[in-house]
């Protein structure tokens, strides 16, 4: 049977939703809500919470074909990519999930049905491995599916133990193998050759039973579980009847379309899989979000598009080229991906700047690094060297490990971490975005939050924290958390900044100056003036007018986020958002400076919105259903089944939890207070609204009116009166610099006619006034044509500092040098200079010293010419 991957990828799916299994789509590769993850690095990283018990759905079994990343984390096949067969650093999982409901048989039954019936693969091709100590699924393999025992092995837990990162759900796998015959190198699992492309591992089991904590106990999951993964381009390559997932479908048009944009119809360089392989993971990064940068998974994005380049120059590309494959992948995998087709402008506008950027300095970091090789002794390429490479010339580490690599040597990597010390700091800070605040505490509360109708409501103190620790009661005067079991407060989250307040206890009260989540309970922080115990009753009142300032602001930020995109285009998502009361701040996607123009727009549009007094209406429903109806949701943004729908008229339709006006005329008056980039391809507007909008336009006319009064005009013609003081005060300039220099030129006159004799030549010793000190040098070059022979020393005072200038005429440079002239009488009032034989300046800090200068430069003088 002949299946293009598009065939296998539907088989897959529709054989387990037959046999139960929800069909889920592809999440994004950057996993919603996971700071100890870099990417979706298996198509079980959806799922994470479900294996946890942290989130339920209303099903048990899944199946899924989600994309994936491997190129940074614990999964990293990076370096592989373009030496085996194999491997990617972006590729499709195939997977059937059961959450509780089958495990080891039914999963390892289910794996064989599909590939020996569905897809009719021989058995005798077939090997399996198991973990070392499982019994079970030794058994269920030999006895049950009749496996020869020849074709299992037990393998340890390097290969046989999978876990998703270092901490969270992981457990014994089972693989099964494809050999591929015998005009392939390499040998069985298990066997010294194992690495070898002969027998290729295409479908992993995982019998989830554990949760993996940062001490590395294991702790049992709830149920046992099952997880699994399939390459989608191993399979195919085994389908397709090839030995490399190279030769299949998919990359064979990439390939083509590579060596095309190239020139090159050198087929079996590795480089043409290497560009092939790389524009799959760059293009998928852009499409979920991420851009280019020097940090965390934009520096990933970075590393893999310059390596592309780089194999593209070994191919003797001689112009850009690599985002020209962008349209034969939306054309391979833009049906099964369609946030590709959507996104297609947007990935190839950022791998041309990117590829346009460092095109620029890989020509002339790969010379320095020929230079390098060529004077190298020893087979390891020193750590200075490379961090040159890295910092000046932009070359990745793993960059130039790979060229290295291809001459045999490797990198000096401690010499360039001890260089990169700093650099790593900062990724280090970025990879640990999104670690809650709140992280060392926990609690198992659920708080109902019952803010979105009432802003005060009775409610029982469920739990206590006082410095980190859960208490029974909480002092009058100590700082503590109190967690209620319902509360109208609002805990920070989706950018909006968290409630203030405050909870009255009997006669006494609660301060609450911040309102956060500690897993689902809402958490009180602040101080209070009489003792709290646990289950205490307290009404809880909500700061009312901050909390309507806090939705006018979010509610425009809705308004602005429709607005952004309707001006700017669909490749406007949000990145960022803080809702406070005093203002809003919103973070996107977009190449340039929003003009002012286009901002004068976006005000407009923004404010007639508010104009059109559109209801709000908030909806629960499907995750699914709300994407249907058009709802913008977040990147990477992981959320439940059920989610909240907050629409504005036809205007505005978003995913959000947050609190909102009733109707957008509540929000008064928008404006834009400022724009500016934060990072590459990253914007940030920030705005205010209500009574806070109404402060920022009464400041701006109180400048106005300020300084029209000053310049004594009428606010409107405020520009054009500027304009004209400007061109008078430069005309003012010109006029002073001419009469300096008419000064000048007579003072040098009299200077001339004063110049003393020494030795028989001509020497000017002065101290001048209202001389600018950068006039000092023409002045000197005049007297020095004007003597035709000798030397002028001269000096100036202003605001307590001295410039003191020496010049000396070229025939008299080889008697006496200005520069040591100059450094004696600068040492008079206290300073040093430098500067050539014939001219030198100096400067100094003792003007009441001048006197002594110039006779210490005579002094010299005198004792240095000849007569
Ligand atoms: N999560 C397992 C893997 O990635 C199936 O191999």
């Amino acid at each position: 049977m002949n299946m293009t991957s598009a065939d296998i990828r539907e088989a897959f799916l529709a054989f387990f939703a037959e046999r139960g299994h929800q069909r889920v789509a592809s999440g994004s590769l950057i996993p919603g809500n996971d700071p100890t993850l870099l990417f979706t690095n298996a198509g079980m990283v959806p799922f994470k919470d479900v294996f946890l018990g942290d989130e339920q759905r209303d099903y048990n079994r899944a199946t899924s074909s989600q994309r994936c990343l491997r190129a940074g984390g614990k999964h990293n096949d990076l370096e592989n990519v373009g030496y085996t067969a194999r491997h990617h650093t972006f590729f499709e999982m195939l997977g059937n999930f059961s959450f509780g409901d089958y495990f080891k048989r039914e999963a390892i039954q289910y794996a064989w049905e599909f590939l020996t019936e569905v897809l009719q693969l021989p058995k005798d091709k077939l090997w399996v491995t198991v973990f070392t100590e499982d019994d079970e699924a030794y058994d269920i393999w030999a006895k049950e599916i009749g496996v020869p025992e020849s074709r299992i092995s037990r393998i340890g837990a390097k290969d046989n133990f999978w876990a998703m990162g270092d901490t969270g759900p992981c457990g014994p796998c089972s693989e099964i193998f494809f050999d591929h015959g015998e005009e392939v190198w390499g040998g069985p699992p298990g066997t010294p050759e194992e690495d070898g492309d002969r027998y290729i591992e295409i479908w992993n089991l995982v019998f989830m039973q554990y949760n993996r904590q940062a001490d590395g106990e294991l702790r049992p999951l709830p149920k046992p579980s099952v997880d699994t993964g399939m390459g989608l381009e191993r399979i195919a390559a085994v389908m397709q009847k090839v030995h490399s997932n190279y030769e299949i479908d998919l990359f064979k048009a990439l390939i083509e379309a590579a060596a095309k944009v190239i020139g090159t119809d050198d087929w079996e360089n590795k480089s043409l899989r290497v560009i092939a392989d790389h524009i799959r993971s760059c293009s998928f990064l852009i499409a979920d979000g991420v851009q280019p940068s020097n940090e965390g998974r934009g520096y990933v994005l970075r590393r893999i598009i310059r390596r592309a380049v780089r194999h593209g120059n070994l191919l003797g590309a001689t112009d850009v080229f690599f985002y020209k494959l962008v349209p034969e992948l939306v054309k391979q995998m833009g049906a099964a991906y369609p946030e590709l087709k959507e996104k297609e402008k947007v990935i190839a506008q950022a791998l041309l700047r990117e590829e346009e950027q460092f095109s620029k300095t890989l020509d002339r970091g790969l010379a320095i690094l020929q230079d390098a090789l060529a004077g190298l002794s020893g087979n390891v390429l020193p750590g200075d060297l490379v961090f040159k490479l890295y910092d000046t010339y932009g070359f990745p580490v793993d960059l130039t490990a790979d060229i290295a690599r291809e001459q045999g040597l490797t990198v000096d990597e401690a010499g360039f971490a001890a260089a990169m010390e700093q650099q790593r700091q900062r990724a280090q800070q970025a990879s640990q975005f999104g670690v809650d605040y709140n992280e060392r505490l926990k609690s198992s509360q659920r708080s109902e939050f019952t803010g979105y109708q009432l802003l005060g409501d009775q409610s029982e103190v469920a739990e206590l924290f006082s410095e980190g620790e859960p208490v029974n009661e909480l002092a009058a005067g100590q700082p503590g958390i109190v967690v209620l079991s319902r509360t109208p407060f609002y805990a920070e989250s989706g950018g909006q900044v968290g409630d203030t307040g405050k909870l009255l206890v009997g006669a006494g009260q609660f301060t609450v100056e911040d309102t956060q989540y500690i897993g689902k309970a809402i958490a009180h922080h602040g101080r209070g003036d009489v003792t709290l115990r646990v289950g205490d009753q307290v009404t809880a009142q909500v700061d009312a007018g901050r909390r309507e300032a806090i939705k006018r602001n979010h509610s425009a930020t809705h308004l602005l986020h429709a607005a952004l995109r309707n001006l700017l285009g669909d490749h406007v998502t949000q990145k960022g958002s803080l809702v406070s009361p005093e203002r809003l701040r919103f973070d996107f996607s977009h190449y340039e400076a929003v003009s002012a123009g286009q901002l004068d727009m976006l005000e407009r549009q923004v404010n007639e919105e508010i104009a059109s007094n559109h209801e709000l209406a908030t909806e629960l429903m499907p995750i699914e259903a709300a994407k249907q109806a058009g709802a913008m949701a977040l990147f990477g943004e992981k959320y439940d089944d059920q989610v909240r729908v907050v629409q504005m008229g036809n205007y505005s339709m978003e995913l959000c939890g947050g609190t909102h006006v009733k109707q957008t005329g509540d929000i008064g008056l928008f404006r834009i207070v400022s724009e500016a980039g934060i990072a590459s391809g990253v914007r940030r507007i920030d705005a205010v609204t209500g009574s806070g909008a109404i402060r920022f336009t009464q400041q701006q006319t109180q400048q106005l009116r300020q300084a029209a009064g000053l310049l004594k005009a009428d606010p409107t013609h405020l520009a054009e009166r500027l304009q004209q003081q400007l061109d008078r005060s430069k005309a003012l300039e010109r006029t002073i610099t001419e009469l300096n220099q008419k000064l000048a030129a007579q003072a040098g006159g009299d200077l001339v006619k004063s110049a003393k004799k020494i030795g028989g030549h001509k020497v000017i010793l002065a101290q001048l006034e209202n001389v600018e000190s950068k006039a000092l040098r023409t002045m000197v070059d005049d007297l020095k044509n004007q003597l035709g022979s000798g030397v002028v020393v001269l000096a100036v005072a202003a605001e307590g500092k001295v410039s003191l200038i020496a010049g000396v005429t070229k025939d008299l440079t080889n008697q006496i040098k200005a520069g040591d002239l100059i450094n004696l009488a600068a040492a008079e009032v206290g300073g040093k200079g430098g500067g050539r034989p014939d001219m030198a300046m100096a400067g100094g800090s003792m003007p009441e010293h001048i006197p002594q200068a110039l006779a210490a430069a005579q002094k010299h003088i005198e004792s240095s010419l000849d007569s």
